[in-house]
Formats: structure tokens, C-alpha cells, sequence
């Protein structure tokens, strides 16, 4: 039976049996003879962060070259001319089993190629059914990379990648949620030390003296209520591996001496000892203080700011990085379906509503708000789904209300300042000053925009 008869015995049309096609949660990928993308199904939403329309048309070669997957499985397909099966890794980090059979014409050239790609994560969810255990469903995160798309993080990444093979100690610095933790894991698994220890100490979160006795250990009887045999330290477990220094700008002054001791000359005394110990031990420190000011402030040890400086990698805040916040968004969506088991989708317009806001606590926050949407919406999480606070701020609203014309941006513009100046100053001859205009122009101008302030 051709397609045509089936579509008529059938009675669909086209447009149903698209419709048909993007329910495949496999996605379906269609090449013609020039590598050109004629056919993707909405699976691609997944697995690239892309919609459709921003797949079809392009060469398969132009979306690999940036990244969205690799391998390619060309020129293979080309050559070999016969069905090959390959695993591609996505952009945002899935992992695919992808299969590729070329369609060939009557004198054996390719003239289409089919392809179908099913996450390798659904295999193995199927496996871990099987055993009747969920124990990797936490820890087996398939994105085991950082996710992004914009080309000043994708420096700092080959720039982290770099330095990682070196052994010097490292300074983080970024604002809250911008991925500084992700980062220091990302250069202990890039570096010589991968296989060792990686031990993250959060100074923030645990008291002073705790901290001390936790890195250092202690001897035996060092001090009252101590373990009577002594302790030994984290620095020793984490001996050949790196430590990772959280909030190191709230780290005791006391400590920073200790600290400094052990990244210049690798050695420490545990507490009550008398001692030293040596150790190998790689620091990556992390702050979002701003330790140059604390400096100032004799608040954090100079000699200790200038040793973890020697490499400083900033994460840039995600306002910064617009185009991550659409695949960042649906890794979140993956990540918080796969643990909910659900399949929730996000609409087009939500997400651009989410791109056009300014995410004062970055990716952690948009992490948080994806968490809950998940569970909070329905089928499609839609603009209607978003808190207000996300919603009202976001420029895209404020775009839509943005002037069409130069007179109508120039009366914004004076309305916007009319009333600001009118709010701090509550007097025509204060704003006429303010905003150099007479002050029978000021009075007519409070008038005409800030009715609604002189009322209340
Ligand atoms: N590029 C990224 N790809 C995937 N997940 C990310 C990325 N960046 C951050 N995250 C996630 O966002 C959350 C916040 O990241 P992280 O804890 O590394 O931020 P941080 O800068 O250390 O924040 P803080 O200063 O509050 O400690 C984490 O759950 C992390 O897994
Ligand atoms: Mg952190």
C-alpha cells in the first residue's frame, strides 16, 4: 500500500499524520541527498532545546558544527550506504541511540536518509525496572557536562578545561546559582585527579571550630569531649584528590593561616599535635563575596587572596546568557519529569517569557521554578503557570507595551522621568530644577502625567 493510498483509506490528511508523528517520543529525522534537515517530528525538543522550525531547512552539518550533537553520522551514511546505529550525545546532554538507513535511488545513490533516535536513558530505565530497583535513577544523571549555548561560557569551560590539567589552585567567583560548584566539579574531572577524592567544604554552612577539627583532625585527648583515640582529618582522605573551599569569604581568619599553610608548603599539624603531616592536595575555592573589598577590610587574609587568585574563572550571571535559558530549561523539564515520571511540555511563548527575565538567583532559581512547574501545571506549562513575580517582571511584558514610533518613545521617555522626578521631589519647583524646565512647564507636566499621585 503507498502512503497516499493508506492517507485516503484512512481518511487522514497530511496535517493529521504529523500530528501523528510528534507523538513518537522517538525522534524522527529526515535528510534529503544534500544533508539537508526536510523532516524533524517534536521529539527534537527534547533532545536539542530546538524547536522544528529551527531544525528543518538547515544542513545537518551546520547544527553539529554548533554543537547541538556528535557525532555526526555522516560521511559513514555516505560511504557505507547501508542502515548504521551510533550513540550521539546532545547539547543538552542526552544520551541517544540513534539508527540512520539511506533510501537509494535506482543508480544506488542516497537520496534520503531516515533516521530515529530513542534516549539511551530509557533502556536503562528499563533495566533498572527489571532488577526492581530505582537506586540510579538519583545518581545516574545523564548530563554529566555543563550545559550552554553561549560563547563566553563555552570560553570559560575550554578555559576551566585547561587550567584543570595544570595542578594550581583555583578561585571561582560568579554570583549566587550561577554554576560555581558545577564548575569546581567539572576541573576535578577534567584534571590528573579525577579518579581521586573530591571533597566540597561549604565555610558558610558549618561552624568554625567544627570545620577545624573536621580538616585537621585531632590528636588523641586534644581537647575536652574529643574522641579518646583522635581523629583523623578530611585533608588526609582527600589526600591525591582536590578540595573544594565553598563560600570561602566566610571562612574564619584564624582558618585562612591554616589554609594557606596547606596549599604553599602541603603540609598541616592536627590539632593537640605536634606533628606535620604532608599532604597532595589540589584547592578549588569558591566565593560570590567580593574578597578584594574584604581585603580592603582586613576581613580575609591578603597573602591567602593572592595564592587562590593565581587562576580566578568568572561564571557570568544568566541575564548575560539568554540563549542558555532555553536549554537549560528543558534539561530542567527532562530532569524533573524523568523524577516525577511525568511528561510535561513547555509552550513557546512560556519560554520565551522566561528568556526576556532577569533571574536574580540564575540557574538555581530557574532550577527551582522548573521543579515546581512540573508538578504544578497541567499537560503544557503555559505563561499562566509562572508566579507573578516572574511574570511582571519579565521585559518581554513590558516589550509588548514597548513604543511603535519615535514621538510615542520621546513622550514615554518624558512621562517616565516627569514622574520619577515628581516622586522624589513632590514639588513643581523641586522637579523644575531637577529636570532644567521653568516651573510653570514642571506644573503643567505633573498635571498632565501624575494625576494619579497628587490624589492620594
Ligand atoms: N550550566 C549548568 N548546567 C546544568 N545545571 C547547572 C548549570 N549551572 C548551574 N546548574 C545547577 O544550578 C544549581 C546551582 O548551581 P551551583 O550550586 O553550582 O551554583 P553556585 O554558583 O555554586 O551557587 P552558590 O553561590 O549559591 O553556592 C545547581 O543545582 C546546579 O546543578
Ligand atoms: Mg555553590
Amino acid at each position: 500500500m503507498t502512503l497516499s493510498n493508506f492517507l485516503t483509506n484512512f481518511d487522514l490528511d497530511m496535517e493529521t499524520l504529523i500530528k501523528i508523528l510528534d507523538y513518537s517520543s522517538d525522534e524522527i529525522f529526515v535528510l534529503d541527498k544534500n544533508m539537508k534537515i526536510i523532516y524533524v517530528n517534536d521529539a527534537c525538543k527534547k533532545h536539542y532545546g530546538l524547536n522544528k522550525e529551527e531544525v528543518m531547512g538547515k544542513l545537518s552539518l551546520e547544527l553539529v558544527d554548533k554543537g547541538y550533537w556528535y557525532p555526526s553520522i555522516f560521511p559513514d551514511i555516505l560511504e557505507r550506504k547501508e542502515p548504521i546505529m551510533i550513540k550521539q550525545t546532545t547539547v543538552l546532554g542526552a544520551e541517544l541511540l540513534t539508527s540512520a538507513i539511506p533510501i537509494l535511488n535506482e543508480k544506488k545513490e542516497v537520496e534520503l536518509v531516515v533516521t530515529t533516535a530513542r534516549e539511551l536513558q530509557s533502556y536503562k530505565m528499563l533495566k533498572v525496572k527489571e532488577k526492581d530497583s530505582d537506586q540510579s535513577k538519583e545518581t545516574e544523571d545523564p548530563f554529566a557536562s555543563i550545559i550552554t549555548n553561549n560563547e563566553k561560557m563555552k570560553n570559560v569551560l575550554k578555559f576551566a578545561k585547561k587550567v584543570a590539567a595544570a595542578n594550581s589552585t583555583i578561585l571561582i567567583l560568579g554570583e549566587s546559582g550561577t554554576g560555581k560548584s558545577v564548575l569546581a566539579q567539572y576541573v576535578h574531572e577534567n584534571g590528573s585527579r579525577k579518579n581521586g577524592p573530591f571533597l566540597t567544604i561549604n565555610c558558610a554552612a558549618i561552624p568554625a571550630d567544627l570545620i577545624e577539627s573536621e580538616l585537621f583532625g585531632y590528636t588523641p585527648g586534644a581537647f575536652t569531649n574529643a574522641n579518646r583515640s583522635g581523629k583523623k582529618g578530611l585533608l588526609e582522605s582527600v589526600d591525591g584528590g582536590t578540595l573544594f573551599l565553598d563560600e570561602i569569604g566566610d571562612m574564619p581568619l584564624s582558618l585562612q593561616a591554616k589554609i594557606l599553610q596547606v596549599i604553599q608548603e602541603k603540609k598541616f599539624i592536627p590539632i593537640g599535635g605536634n606533628k606535620e603531616k604532608m599532604v597532595d592536595i589540589r584547592i578549588i575555592a569558591a566565593t560570590n563575596k567580593d574578597l578584594n573589598e574584604m581585603v580592603a577590610n582586613k576581613t580575609f587574609r591578603e597573602d591567602l587572596y593572592y595564592r587562590l587568585n593565581v587562576v580566578d574563572i568568572t561564571m557570568l550571571p544568566l541575564r548575560d546568557r539568554q540563549e542558555d535559558i532555553s536549554p537549560l530549561t528543558y534539561y530542567f523539564l527532562y530532569k524533573f519529569n524523568r523524577k516525577n515520571e511525568m511528561n510535561k511540555l513547555i509552550s513557546k511563548d512560556c519560554l520565551q517569557w522566561l528568556t526576556y527575565y532577569s533571574w536574580p538567583g540564575n540557574v538555581r532559581q530557574l532550577e527551582n521554578l522548573i521543579e515546581r512547574l512540573v508538578i504544578t501545571s497541567d499537560d503544557v506549562i503555559g505563561i499562566d503557570d509562572l508566579p507573578e513575580g516572574i511574570y511582571n517582571h519579565s521585559q518581554l511584558k513590558i516589550g509588548k507595551n514597548a513604543p511603535t514610533s519615535l514621538n510615542e518613545a520621546i513622550e514615554l521617555a518624558k512621562k517616565e522621568m516627569v514622574l520619577t522626578s515628581y516622586k522624589l521631589n513632590r514639588s513643581s519647583r523641586r522637579v523644575a530644577k531637577d529636570l532644567q524646565i521653568s516651573q510653570t512647564h514642571a506644573a503643567k507636566l505633573i498635571r498632565e502625567y501624575c494625576q494619579d499621585l497628587q490624589e492620594d
